[in-house]
């Protein structure tokens, strides 16, 4: 399969992009529910799983969480298809359910002119220079997983349900992976985007409200133009496609997935209601301001990736306040960099540089382990059902 996003060229010049260093494996995470059967299983939400790193304990997570109720899933932006493909044999040695797997089809940008590149460290040199970290000349890519080997692990390993983020497929790819009687699902931040994965064949629209933590999936026009919150945006896309929406921000809670399926959402997508679960790769740093006052700021940051995503408080949103904007790579070259400067920082004892992704929800997150929080998930659910009689 050739790469199916579009060919970009860097527009940007590319600061903290010049450190391409791989420091650990980037938050597993995502989830949702799959209709037809998802419903018929009982299935109204999806979880996100932010397992450690490592082939074997995403599996077991994904097993548990599917077990409790949930559709677990695999976030593979950044995994190769080697990995993917023995996460896969290892989820399905321990459970026949279905889980999804999750890519990201973000356009990567070819390098950036050298000079560019120099004038663009000079921006983040000081930081560097004080955790210690080299300031390279120049990062050759690849930058982030070549798109088109994981399609073909995903056409071989033929999940249940496949999810894309960031972006879209093309309608062969799309409709490549549709005929292996896999569901696929894309995430839109606005009616624009959902009509236009519609239209491509998408088999369910996930749609991600402005509140939802971690990167902002829009692909069609301005992100500052796409920030409708959950509750309008749903009811919004429910309107205007005829395939399953799935809710997604801010949804902590029973009462926030019952909110959003009388919305007409078909299920719910939750992220930030995982990232306090121990199995969680979420480190201490993250966790403790996940449960601080951090929690009630969190914001829109594109230092820190390339590209928005909604964080926690921390030191690297406050220094995104600084930054010009046009000096900050595109996404994924930032994230190498960012990735470096919070492994740097974070042996010195500063965590305050790490991706904290989190939504509006955070101060609701909870610190049961995955698949207890899935169970008391579906408690709260039923809770609110009943309520409502
Ligand atoms: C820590 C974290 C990691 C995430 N990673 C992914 C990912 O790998 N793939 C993806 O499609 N979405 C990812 N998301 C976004 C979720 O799919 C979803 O849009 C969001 O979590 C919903 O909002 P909530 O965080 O308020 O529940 C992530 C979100 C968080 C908080």
């Amino acid at each position: 399969m050739t790469d199916p996003r579009p060919k970009v060229t860097p527009s940007m010049p590319n600061p903290i992009g010049l450190i391409s260093m791989q420091v650990a494996r980037p938050f597993t995470a995502e989830h949702f529910g799959w209709f037809e059967r998802i419903r018929a299983m009982g299935y109204d939400f999806i979880e996100l799983l932010v397992p450690e790193p490592g082939v074997g304990l995403s599996s077991l997570v994904v097993a548990a969480v599917s077990a409790a109720g949930a559709l677990g899933s695999f976030g593979h932006a950044y995994t190769a298809p080697d990995a993917m493909r023995a996460e896969a044999a290892a989820a399905r040695a321990r459970t026949e359910l279905p889980f999804n797997l999750n890519l990201f089809t973000a356009p990567v940008p070819s390098e950036p002119p050298a000079e560019a590149q120099r004038a663009a460290v000079a921006a983040l040199r000081p930081l560097l220079e004080e955790h210690g970290l080299p300031v390279p000349e120049r990062v050759p890519p690849p930058y982030a997983p070549d798109l088109a080997p994981q399609l073909e692990a995903i056409c071989d390993l033929k999940p249940a349900v496949c999810t894309i983020h960031l972006g879209e497929l093309s309608p062969a790819a799309l409709s490549r992976i549709r005929g292996l009687g896999i569901r696929l699902g894309s995430a839109a931040t606005s009616v624009r985007e959902a009509r236009h994965l519609e239209g491509l064949g998408a088999d369910f629209i996930i749609a991600q409200g402005g509140e939802a933590g971690g990167h902002r999936g829009t692909f069609l026009g301005p992100w500052e133009h796409a920030m409708t919150g959950t509750l309008a945006l749903v009811r919004q896309i429910v309107r205007a496609v005829r395939v399953p929406v799935v809710a997604a921000g801010g949804i902590m809670d029973g009462a926030g997935i019952a909110a959003a399926l009388r919305l007409g959402a078909t299920a719910a997508q939750m992220g930030t209601a995982f990232v306090g679960c121990p199995e969680s790769s979420a480190d201490q740093g993250y966790r403790a301001a996940l449960a601080s006052d951090a929690a009630n700021h969190t914001s829109m940051v594109r230092a820190i990736s390339g590209r928005p995503a909604r964080c926690l408080a921390n030191r690297f949103t406050a220094l995104s306040a600084s930054i010009e904007p046009t000096s900050i790579p595109e996404y994924p070259i930032a994230y190498d960099a960012g990735k470096a400067l919070h492994a740097a920082a974070k042996a010195k004892g500063e965590f305050g540089y790490g991706a904290q992704w989190a939504g509006q929800g955070a101060p609701l997150a909870r610190t049961l382990p995955a698949a207890e929080l899935v169970v008391q998930l579906r408690s709260e659910l039923q809770q609110a059902h009943a309520q409502r009689r």
